[in-house]
């Protein structure tokens, strides 16, 4: 049977059935065609390109320009799954009419069905002026990197009564403005489960514990490609760096030693056209 290619009223119908959304990241074409391959349901080109691929500390040096590019490539690379697109810092948080600009220049140039923009109450009205613009949007609350500083770090929110308040008022208040599924980043597991009972569209968690209505996590954590810090919420799928830190010592080595390349890698020609060739010292061609 031929894979159904996944829409907004899809992951909606997942959450009425009660089954599970999954969401990875992806910043280029290859990876995006394994995720794409692999069945899973909707492709996040995250700024978290900034830290696992552009080398950057924090996801708030992310441009415009670097976030289309990369979702251009995700693009080529994804065929089925849903494919959504993080807004980058300060591109959103200026003006609403900037806001609908630089949404619209997204949707335009980068090949994305949604764009996803960080932030709570805060950010309401501007998901409901892009919404009413005819772009989709999804909400990203709790641990909110492109203002991690602002929350004094990469650290759990939402732990005591007044700021589990505001992070479920915040999800009512983005499903009202039109979000079609919110991110929900390190806040405790029985918050993340009250907030999904209590909205209609999807939750998709990272660090949010079981209760949510999807997953997410950064493909480079699950591969054990990105060794700079493991947050605690990461499950390490395989570890790809010490594979790569061998396969790369090997080849070093065999170049250096000149076991690479053997014959199975190299192309032959016949004898008596080699020995056509003029060189500059007649006669010395080997
Ligand atoms: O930038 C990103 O990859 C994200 C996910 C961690 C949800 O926002």
């Amino acid at each position: 049977m031929e894979r159904k290619k996944i829409t907004i009223p899809d992951l909606m119908e997942r959450k009425r059935q009660n089954r599970k959304i999954t969401m990875l990241t992806a910043y280029d074409a290859a990876m995006a065609f394994f995720i794409d391959q692999a069945g899973i349901d909707t492709v996040l080109v995250g700024d978290s390109l900034g830290m696992v691929v552009l080398g950057y500390d924090s996801t708030v040096p992310v441009t415009m320009e670097d976030m289309i590019h990369h979702c251009q490539a995700v693009r080529r690379g994804v065929r089925y799954a849903f494919l959504i697109g993080d807004m980058p810092f300060m591109s959103y948080n200026v003006s609403r009419e900037e806001a609908i600009r630089n949404a619209g220049r997204f949707m335009k140039e980068s090949g994305c069905e949604a764009v996803k923009l960080e932030g709570g109450l805060e950010v309401a009205e501007t998901v409901r002026a892009i919404v009413d613009a005819g772009i989709p949007v999804v909400a990203h609350i709790g641990l909110t990197p492109q203002t991690a500083s602002k929350l004094g770090g990469f650290r759990v929110q939402g732990k005591d009564a007044a700021s589990a308040q505001r992070l479920l008022d915040s999800a009512l208040a983005l499903e009202d403005s039109g979000a079609c599924a919110v991110v929900m980043e390190c806040i405790p597991d029985k918050l993340a489960g009250v907030i999904t009972r209590s909205l209609e569209i999807p939750t998709i968690g990272i660090g949010a514990g079981k209760d949510c209505d999807g997953q997410v996590l950064v493909t480079n954590d699950l591969l054990g490609l990105f060794e700079k810090f493991l947050p605690k919420f990461v499950k390490q799928y395989i570890q790809l760096h010490p594979l790569i830190r061998e396969a790369l010592a090997a080849y070093k080595e065999e170049v250096e030693t000149g076991r690479f390349p053997g014959p199975e890698h190299s192309f032959k020609m016949e004898a008596k056209d080699l020995s056509r060739i003029r060189t500059k010292k007649k006669g010395k061609t080997k």
